[in-house]
């Protein structure tokens, strides 16, 4: 029996003045998996979470969360959809004059209003399950990179979201920390039961974990599939091999785009 997705989006369209940033995108992202986004810099990545969390509308279309419209759902139903979503940015900085606890506990005090003795439990819940209760009472500035971003994913997971967005969670940090973030998403994502979108760049990492992978370029989805799927696809596909294994995109020759343009018409898939 087939489970509805727990995002859809309807034939959505996106444009900032002139610029298209998505035309007529079709997309399934399923429950309990994780789904990664990944494309050239500037193609939209940031912009598809940004319209998952409805901090902005399709030009045209729809997007549904966990059976709303994002886009026509009211102030209300909008909050409680976003309480049910955990964000990590790329700059998802921690707030420096608060301890981790304290950094944890905030959008418990925002949002929750439990008794001291258990939101306590529940922040030293959240640091243990990023490996990080022994730095509960450190101020950011004592803490490395890889640790600040796992208090940053602690304090993302406080709310018990459903979705998890990450957008650029690896940037800047070494491979040892993306290799301990990496276990983390995929770990949390099955024992917390999570649907995750994972924005990255980091192929050979990101697809070590995915479930499903959407590649994005110039508009459109131009592959989707599961990681075998579109690596068994590399050799039929310049770009997806190109973009797989690390190759700079190329130049917007006129060519370049028209070849590309092509193959996202051919490759128009809907997951
Ligand atoms: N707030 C904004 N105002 C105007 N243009 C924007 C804004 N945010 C993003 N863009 C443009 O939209 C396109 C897609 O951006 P983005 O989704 O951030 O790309 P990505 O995350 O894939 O690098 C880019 O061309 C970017 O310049
Ligand atoms: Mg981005």
């Amino acid at each position: 029996m087939s489970v509805e997705p727990y995002i859809r989006f309807e034939q959505v369209s996106f444009a900032r003045g002139r610029q298209r940033i998505f035309d007529r995108v079709n997309l399934d992202i399923p429950r309990g998996k994780i789904t990664a986004v990944m494309g050239p810099s500037g193609t939209g990545k940031t912009t598809l979470l940004r319209l998952i969390g409805g901090q902005i509308k399709p030009t045209r279309g729809k997007v549904w969360v966990n059976g709303l419209d994002v886009a026509r759902a009211r102030a209300g139903e909008l909050l409680a959809m976003r309480r049910r979503l955990g964000f990590l940015f790329q700059n998802g900085a921690l707030f420096t004059d608060l301890t981790a606890a304290e950094n944890v506990a905030f959008p418990l005090r925002e949002h929750a209003r439990l008794p001291e003795p258990l939101l306590d439990r529940v922040v030293a819940l959240k640091l243990n399950a990023v490996g990080m209760l022994d730095a509960a009472e450190s101020m950011p500035s004592a803490l490395s990179g890889g640790m600040a971003r796992r208090v940053a994913l602690a304090r993302a997971l406080a709310l018990d979201p459903e979705l998890m967005l990450y957008d650029e969670p690896f940037t800047g940090q070494d491979p040892i920390n993306v290799g301990i973030l990496l276990r983390l998403i995929a770990s949390l994502n099955r024992a917390l039961n999570l649907t995750s979108v994972l924005v990255s760049h980091d192929v050979a990492e990101t697809l070590s974990i995915a479930d499903q992978v959407i590649i994005l370029d110039q508009a459109q989805i131009v592959a989707a599939g599961t990681p075998d799927e579109l690596r068994a696809r590399m050799g039929d596909i310049p770009f997806l091999q190109r973009f797989l294994q690390g190759a700079p995109p190329d130049e917007d020759s006129d060519r370049a785009l028209a070849a590309r343009t092509l193959l996202a018409k051919k490759l128009r898939v809907s997951v």
